[in-house]
């Protein structure tokens, strides 16, 4: 297994602090990212408590935490996103930018995926394009994440992107959560696919008071 250098951009919201449970206990490297290094900090120390020694996770603010970092996941709100990675753009270069920002909207109908001219993973990539940037992550829900050290295997990530290498990457580190490789689904663009789906569980999820998540049929063993 490669172990990775990730710096956790929005490491205090409850995906990316969950995702860095899940990559810290995989046995990589991670530093949760903030607007604030206190915020990080407090972040950090729940995940600590929760690995309890399998794995230690630290904290900086966004800026720093990108430093030495190979690997940055992208978990913030749509709503920033674009201000947020233009702001970082410098140090995201020659990193690999995973996003799972979904751009969703909710109102008395339930979710939905915005109308948005370029999905998030366009827009980082427009925004830092010295960074390679793939969509992944996006179904997975934060408390599945974080609820145990379980291995969600009844589910799979979708990874998309244009850089086979970048891509690679997302799909190895997709083993620390399910236990599997990721599952290639193919150019960045379909990120415009891959992020409103998420509306779509969010939504079975109120149906049937279930956490739903996503499972490809017919791949080869
Ligand atoms: N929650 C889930 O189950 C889930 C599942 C799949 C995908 N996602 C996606 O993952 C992303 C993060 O989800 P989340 O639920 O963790 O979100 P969140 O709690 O709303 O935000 C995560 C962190 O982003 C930072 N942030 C908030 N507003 C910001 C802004 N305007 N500019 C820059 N940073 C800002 C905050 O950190 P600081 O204030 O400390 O900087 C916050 O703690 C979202 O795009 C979401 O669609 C979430």
């Amino acid at each position: 297994m490669t172990t990775y250098k990730i710096a956790v951009v929005g490491g205090s919201g409850p995906q990316g602090k969950a995702l860095a449970y899940r990559f810290a206990g995989a046995g990589h490297t991670v530093t949760l990212g903030s607007r604030s290094a206190e915020r990080a900090e407090v972040a950090a120390e729940a995940v600590n408590a929760k690995l309890a020694g399998n794995g230690v996770v630290g904290a900086a603010d966004n800026g720093t935490a990108l430093q030495g970092a190979d690997v940055v996941l992208l978990a913030v709100p749509y709503e920033g996103h674009a201000e947020l990675v233009a702001s970082l753009a410098g140090n995201l270069a020659g990193k690999v930018l995973i996003s799972c920002v979904n751009p969703l909207g909710f109102d008395k109908r339930g979710p939905y995926g915005l109308d948005v001219a370029e999905s998030a993973a366009e827009e980082a990539a427009r925004l830092a394009p010295a960074a390679t940037v793939v969509g992944a992550f996006h179904h997975l829900s934060a408390p599945n994440l974080w609820a145990s050290a379980d291995l969600l295997d009844h589910e799979d990530v979708l990874v998309c992107g244009d850089d086979s290498g970048a891509k690679a990457v997302a799909i190895e580190l997709a083993k620390a959560v399910t236990g599997r490789d990721g599952v290639d689904a193919g150019a960045l663009r379909l990120a415009r696919q891959l992020e409103p789906l998420t509306a779509v569980l969010i939504s079975i999820n109120k149906a049937y008071k279930t956490r739903s998540g996503v499972r490809i049929s017919g791949l080869p063993e």
